[in-house]
């Protein structure tokens, strides 16, 4: 059967009758049902999924431990709104979240529905404690699609272009990228990096006027870019000397994403303000600041909320979530051997395609950045079309980052077999032979 098949295209014509265009589709296929690592859509096709919802379905699709939990809920009660009359599970979430995060603080967390959310949060909060206006975030950033988060992104096309002005009192600063800067090599580049903040405290904003800086451990959207082991640390040094919170937005990379529960662990670092989404409910929309308690308790009475703010079925999908990563420690042990095997099979594959600049990854957050014929110079946006392309009418979910949307990006799901895992990379091994016979 071709791809998309007739009932996709149907609904293909449906969709652009009464959606906007504004909402873009990785692919134009409708999905009919998902379980574990696989996809079928309307049509009856099977697909391999290397996207997981952008990184929401670490544990797979509909984990069985979230499917029951979210069903015993159903029977109990769907809303309250915790502004109104609150519930165990939001208490229970926040205990848990609080004891898996960096940091033997003590911490306090709030729910919300988005990432985007997460991230206003954050930035509510960290004004209301530090009593500065300004905050500080990166290039190739992604924060989310409010007025402020698109305001923090870093990434002017799509997610600015056309929707200014922008919210005030942000700055931007170069986030490290070893593949691309001129001085990438150097071996103190990720202090070479995070030093840049004192230079924009000498000429954008005084250090005492900025609440925090915000900063991905591993850039997302931005290309799946991994900064020098020394980054992060400098960083957490810079802002501690000038009072600044440090929030880690670990929407993407956190809950194994990275093999480890959450990024910042490579480092050592210790944020003062977490963000956290995508797999923490396993599929619901969920999402939460979690942070030092007196950090957290600036905002006054009545100042966080929201009516969906942490709804007990979401609630429910996170408890089962953490409480899996906590009781198995096999799920970061699988997400480190996928990572492996991973990083092999792009090795290969940068050895056999020109059109591969670069390999990396960190655990199963592995990307191939496409450049045209070898030249890192020019990132290679059609190679990444043509290769998503192939991938998804072959059977295989693939998402695209960076600037030019030339970055392939892995977001399986961890509980991924070898054998899915294998016949996912043997597709975007055969896309490759594909796009580069095409360039
Ligand atoms: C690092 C990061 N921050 C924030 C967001 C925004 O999350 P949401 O789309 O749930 O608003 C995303 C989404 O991709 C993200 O990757």
């Amino acid at each position: 059967m071709s791809i998309p098949g007739p009932r996709s295209i149907a609904l293909m014509h449906r969709r652009e009758a009464v959606v906007p265009r504004g909402l873009s589709h990785a692919t134009p296929i409708f999905v009919e049902r998902a379980q574990g690592a696989e996809i079928w859509d309307v049509d009856g096709n099977r697909y391999l999924d290397f996207a997981g919802g952008i990184g929401v379905q670490n544990l797979g699709h509909r984990p069985r431990a979230v499917v029951q939990a979210i069903s015993e809920q159903l029977d109990k009660y769907l809303h309250t709104s915790i502004n109104v009359l609150p519930y165990e599970p939001y208490v229970e979430l926040a205990e848990r979240l609080c004891a898996i995060t960096p940091g033997t603080f003590a911490k306090k967390a709030l729910f919300i529905n988005s990432g985007a959310e997460a991230v206003e949060n954050a930035v509510k909060i960290a004004r209301s404690y530090t009593k500065r206006p300004a905050i500080i975030a990166f290039t190739y950033s992604f924060h989310g699609r409010t007025l402020l988060t698109m305001t923090l992104t870093g990434k002017a096309q799509p997610y600015r272009a056309g929707f200014g002005p922008m919210a005030p009192e942000v700055y931007h600063l170069p986030y490290p990228n070893p593949y691309r800067d001129p001085l990438g090599d150097q071996a103190n580049y990720g202090e070479v990096a995070a030093d840049r903040l004192l230079e924009l405290f000498r000429t954008e904003v005084p250090a005492d006027q900025v609440a925090a800086v915000i900063v991905e451990p591993v850039a997302g959207e931005g290309g799946f870019i991994i900064p020098p082991d020394d980054f992060l640390p400098r960083l957490r040094a810079i802002t501690e000397r000038h009072g600044i919170l440090l929030i880690a937005d670990e929407i993407q990379t956190g809950f194994g994403r990275t093999g480890t529960l959450f990024a910042s662990e490579h480092s050592g670092i210790e944020p003062d303000l977490m963000t956290v989404a995508k797999s923490l409910a396993g599929g619901l929309p969920l999402a939460a600041v979690v942070g030092r308690s007196h950090i957290m308790d600036a905002p006054h009475l009545g100042g966080l909320g929201g009516t969906y703010a942490g709804n007990p079925l979401a609630l429910v999908a996170g408890i089962a979530v953490v409480k899996s990563f906590q009781e198995d420690p096999g799920i970061l042990m699988r997400a480190r051997e996928i990572g492996d095997i991973v990083h092999e099979r792009f090795q290969e594959f940068k050895r056999r395609y020109p059109i591969i600049g670069d390999a990396r990854g960190i655990g199963p957050m592995a990307a191939l950045e496409l450049v045209e014929s070898g030249d890192a110079a020019n990132p290679s946006g059609r190679a990444g079309a043509l290769v998503s392309q192939y991938a998804f009418e072959h059977g295989l979910i693939l998402m695209r980052a960076g600037m030019e949307s030339h970055v392939i990006r892995t977001l399986m799901p961890i509980v991924m077999t070898n054998a899915e895992l294998h016949e996912g990379l043997d597709i975007l091994d055969h896309a490759l032979l594909d796009a580069s016979r095409q360039l």
